[in-house]
């Protein structure tokens, strides 16, 4: 049995999810689903208030089955889905409302893209499955324009994060596989700030996220085992579990002051 510092995350399950990818209730899709419920209004403002409303550019890399490109371009932004899974990209395309959301099969260390193609880049839910997130980030502050914006939710990494984010849905959401999480691919938010720094990105908001634990639809999932449409999480002061935030790639004479 390999050690928890050898173990590497399952990133298969993303291949073969079809239809459970909008529909499932027995699966841990249905807390990603749940997560971009709270996620993505959030990112179409934030992106709303810091661009003027202007129509944007946006990769979402290791898009997954779509929940946050879908709801980019239904925004009026012109959105590109990326990912490894072609069966994921699929059902993304099949669930995009507006038929005009570019989904292609791509490794996120190396982007098929010029440099400052994008004024926005998405990385939710993906980052703590690499690797190497450092190599993702600067290929992402890469394609970005001077001055766009990346956006990332990932998980702290701690003895909370673990109980929580990787015990918690082992012990009550069904068909959740080995290793669908690992707590050394989780992130330290400062070690994140870091690796943007380096790319030339700076963070300049942070949020973190955590389930709402007086509901009913908790209690369904400690009860029934079942992840229920209603099923929600919320922003928090603390960064704890997991955090979502904003980095703006510097532009040139930034960096030179
Ligand atoms: C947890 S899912 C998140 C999906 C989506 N972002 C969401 O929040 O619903 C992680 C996704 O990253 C994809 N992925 C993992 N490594 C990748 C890579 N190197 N390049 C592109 N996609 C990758 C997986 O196929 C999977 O769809």
């Amino acid at each position: 049995m390999r050690s928890a510092s050898q173990q590497s995350v399952n990133n298969e399950i993303y291949h073969a999810l079809g239809e459970r990818w909008y529909k499932a209730q027995d699966d841990p899709v249905a807390l990603l689903r749940a997560e971009s419920r709270l996620r993505n209004p959030w990112v179409a403002e934030e992106l709303r208030a810091r661009f003027a409303g202007r129509s944007l550019r946006i990769l979402d890399a290791g898009c997954g089955g779509g929940f946050l490109s879908n709801y980019l371009a239904t925004q009026g932004h012109t959105v590109v889905g990326l990912d490894f899974a072609s069966d994921a990209l699929k059902v993304a395309r099949l669930h995009d409302a507006t038929g005009r959301v570019e989904f292609i099969q791509g490794d996120a260390y190396r982007l098929p893209f010029q440099d400052g193609a994008f004024d926005a880049i998405c990385c939710m839910d993906f980052l703590e499955h690499v690797e190497e997130p450092e190599l993702s980030i600067r290929e992402a502050a890469r394609v970005l324009v001077p001055g766009g914006l990346f956006v990332y939710y990932t998980f702290n990494r701690n003895w909370l994060a673990w109980l929580v984010a990787i015990k918690g849905v082992e012990w009550f959401v069904p068909n959740t596989p080995p290793n669908m999480h690992v707590l050394r691919l989780f992130i330290k938010p400062e070690d994140l700030n870091s690796m943007c720094a380096r790319s030339g990105l700076a963070v300049d908001s942070v949020r973190g996220m955590a389930p709402v634990v007086f509901s009913a639809a908790f209690w369904k999932l400690l009860t029934f085992h079942t992840v229920a449409d209603s099923f929600a999480f919320r922003f928090t002061r603390s960064t704890r579990i997991s955090y979502i935030g904003f980095a703006r790639k510097i532009q040139e004479e930034q960096v030179n002051f």
